[in-house]
């Protein structure tokens, strides 16, 4: 029979509670699995002040009552509360605290978009409260499962601080990297909140980082397994300092226990057939619903509809990463061609500004909505025909595989997780199920913008192209296997 594993998922967003992208869909999705699996497995993340408790059934937990954490010479305290992933049996534990979590924004001000100047203390009393709710739950785990900077410190606390404890003997960690562009960066002034000795700190030592601190980077040398979530992520990090970040040589150094699992997606959340934040359902065979989605859909924004008009769609942090360089330089020539765009998103300032400024100069084709809407995110992919995707990084990227059941046909750039995941379409051999690009220019997405508006033309190869991308199948549970065979290779007896 198969062992049951005992697993902690420790993240700090998690679908429904708290979402700034796909980390959060990842940690909403993947317990699930694991639970249908039949592992023991339990999420703690941090209690933030926009958390409905009410909607959620939040309840006191008596022994996870005011923890007390040590934060160098002074103490900060865990009120711990529990719930379930809605309709699972998956527990979750908030970790709240007053003055860390209470406020509107995860790691940063929305109002002005500058990070909390206390993150460091914020997450690091995070991560140290996570082995604390563990011990006054006397419960075990095989694995604590870490992801991203925000949760790096904890296979470090368990190297260090934490290292006599037979407690957490048995116990291995998994880091798995979401995005080697976040990584935790400090100052190392006033950090006694830490518990970190003084050693670790100077240049060379594990957590120095060219005279600041650096959470990822202790993490990556002290975890047992690393992972990533696609396999071509987990070869371009360690490549070169375009995608490592200045953390290619500690990754390169740990090649052998560093592992690509791509992520898969959540199939109740996300389907044309039952998707209920849609105006109309539809399936592979019986597309009429996804006109009519995409008639709501064009008038919601403002524009109006023609059959013989492509209109592609983009839901994305307005970031760098998300390509949103090339778009903007791309657009004069874009609204050239016989389209319409559009954007949902938030982020940086300039890329809003910009986007804004299009949208009134092209007010019969562009238009855009920087919110964070998820019902939109959801109308967006079942109504648009194309969904532009051109990262110029991507570790691996939900909206091309969200995009594909929702028959939205995506262009994407050669990078990452979005290489892995879509085929290019050749005419020559009618397969491939995506427009896929190499170079990171406004010249090449253009091209590609074009040959895919030139095929949309073509009705019924179009209609192929749809039926292939529909049958894709990026359930969570082939990549969950994969997890559960990395946590029985860490040597559990
Ligand atoms: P990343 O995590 O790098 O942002 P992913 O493609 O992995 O990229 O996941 C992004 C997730 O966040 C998707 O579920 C997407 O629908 C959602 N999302 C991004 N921006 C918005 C927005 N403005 N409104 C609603 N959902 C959004
Ligand atoms: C990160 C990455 C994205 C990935 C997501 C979930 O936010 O940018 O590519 O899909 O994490 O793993």
């Amino acid at each position: 029979m198969k062992k049951q594993l005992k697993i902690l998922f420790v993240s700090s967003e998690v679908a429904p509670f708290a979402k700034t992208g796909g980390l959060a869909d990842v940690s909403g999705s993947l317990p699930k699995v694991l639970k249908e699996m039949n592992h023991d497995v339990r999420i703690v993340m941090p209690k933030y002040g926009s958390i409905n408790e009410r909607k959620y059934v939040l309840r006191e937990v008596i022994r996870l009552k005011d923890i007390k954490v040590t934060m160098g010479d002074k103490d900060a305290v865990a009120d711990v509360k529990s719930s379930f992933l809605p309709n699972t049996k998956v527990q979750v534990y908030f970790v709240g605290n007053k003055d860390y979590f209470n406020r509107k924004g995860y790691y940063g001000d929305p109002v002005t978009n500058e990070d909390w100047p206390d993150n460091a203390e914020r997450f690091g009393f995070f991560s140290h409260s996570c082995l604390e709710i563990l011990k006054k739950l006397h419960w075990q785990p095989d694995i604590i499962h870490c992801n991203d900077w925000q949760t790096a410190l904890i296979p470090f606390y368990l190297k260090t601080l934490y290292n006599d404890e037979s407690f957490f003997d048995e116990t291995k960690t998994l880091l798995s990297i979401h995005n080697l562009a976040f990584q935790g960066i400090f100052e190392k002034d006033n950090i006694s909140f830490l518990n970190v000795e003084e050693f670790e700190l100077q240049p060379g030592g594990e957590l120095d980082f060219g005279g600041r601190i650096n959470f990822l980077k202790a993490g990556i040398l002290h975890s047992d397994v690393i992972s990533t979530v696609s396999k071509t992520y987990a070869k371009e990090i360690q490549k070169s300092e375009e995608f490592g970040f200045g953390l290619q040589s500690y990754l390169k150094k740990r090649s052998k226990d560093l592992f690509g699992i791509v992520n898969g997606i959540d199939y109740d959340e996300w389907n044309p057939e039952t998707d209920k934040l849609i105006p109309n359902n539809y399936t592979k065979n019986d597309l009429s619903g996804k006109v009519k989605n995409k008639i709501a859909l064009i008038e919601k924004f403002g524009l109006k509809f023609d059959p013989n008009i492509p209109l592609i769609g983009t839901v994305s942090r307005l970031t760098d990463q998300k390509g949103f360089d090339i778009i903007t330089k791309a657009i004069d020539d874009m609204m050239k061609l016989d389209l319409q765009y559009v954007i949902l998103g938030v982020g940086e300032v300039k890329y809003q500004n910009l986007l804004k400024k299009y949208a009134k100069k092209y007010s019969k084709k562009l238009a855009i909505e920087i919110q964070y809407d998820n019902k939109l995110a959801h109308e967006i992919e079942a109504g648009s025909d194309i969904f532009l995707m051109p990262s110029k990084f991507e570790p691996c990227g939900l909206n091309q595989l969200y995009s594909l059941k929702y028959g939205t046909i995506p262009i994407v750039r050669s990078t990452g997780g979005l290489a892995d995941t879509i085929k290019n379409y050749t005419p020559e051999t009618g397969r491939g199920y995506g427009f896929v690009f190499d170079d990171y220019s406004s010249k090449a997405l253009l091209q590609v913008v074009k040959k895919a508006i030139e095929l949309f033309k073509n009705q019924d190869t179009w209609k192929k192209l749809i039926n292939r991308a529909m049958k894709q199948d990026f359930s969570w549970s082939k990549a969950a296997e994969k997890y559960v065979e990395l946590y029985n290779s860490m040597n559990i007896q």
